[in-house]
């Protein structure tokens, strides 16, 4: 039976190895020059198919990936909000394609793919932080109806940066 070209489903442990490999090559290639190298060299060994194995053990952890040609070339994970008022909010944690997966419609797949299934668990709004300086991640966020909400700092050794928290109020009702 034909499969489809691309495709959005969860993560299994049998994926660590390739999300590490996504995560890698975009982490590389969109926070050099945002980043302190070693800080993102650091970042980047850490999370390596070890790290990623160990949290698709984990259980209930909300990862998706989305396949080209059966091969994962981008993730989403999420969950409930690290910081919120209820336990009604979610969050995307990290939303990542490969590079050369960028820029044809598959962040707006996985994002929304997430935001179903965390709308499924009864989250009625949603938040995503991102760096500041990531523009093009921040334009994104704002296209997809995120309202910039907060902001807070990071701090990469000496450098500080600043994270904006993207949030969609009653998310059943926007970004589709
Ligand atoms: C950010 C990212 C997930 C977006 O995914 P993408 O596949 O490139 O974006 P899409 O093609 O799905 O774009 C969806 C919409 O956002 C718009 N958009 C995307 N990037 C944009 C940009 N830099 N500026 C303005 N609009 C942008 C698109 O035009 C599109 O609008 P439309 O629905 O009206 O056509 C992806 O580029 C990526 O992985 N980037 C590197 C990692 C990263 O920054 N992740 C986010 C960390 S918080």
């Amino acid at each position: 039976m034909a499969r489809e070209l691309v495709q959005i489903r969860e993560a299994t442990r049998n994926d660590a190895a390739e999300i590490a490999r996504v995560h890698e090559e975009a982490w590389r290639s969109t926070y050099q020059g945002i980043i302190p190298h070693l800080h993102l060299e650091k970042i980047i060994v850490h999370r390596g198919p070890a790290w990623w194995a160990r949290a698709l053990r984990r259980p209930g952890s909300g990862l998706m990936v989305l396949t080209f040609d059966g091969k994962p070339q981008g993730y989403v994970s999420f969950g409930a909000a690290r910081i919120a008022s209820s336990g009604k909010t979610g969050e995307i944690f990290e939303l990542y394609l490969a590079p050369t997966f960028q820029g044809m419609g598959f962040g707006k797949k996985l994002f929304l793919a997430a935001k179903a299934a965390m709308e499924a668990k009864g989250r009625k709004s949603l938040v995503v932080w991102a760096l500041a300086e990531n523009e093009a991640a921040c334009a994104f966020y704002g296209r997809l109806g995120g309202t910039r909400s907060a902001t807070a700092p990071e701090h990469y050794g000496h450098v500080t940066l600043n994270r904006v928290a993207f949030v969609w109020e009653r998310v059943g009702r926007t970004a589709r």
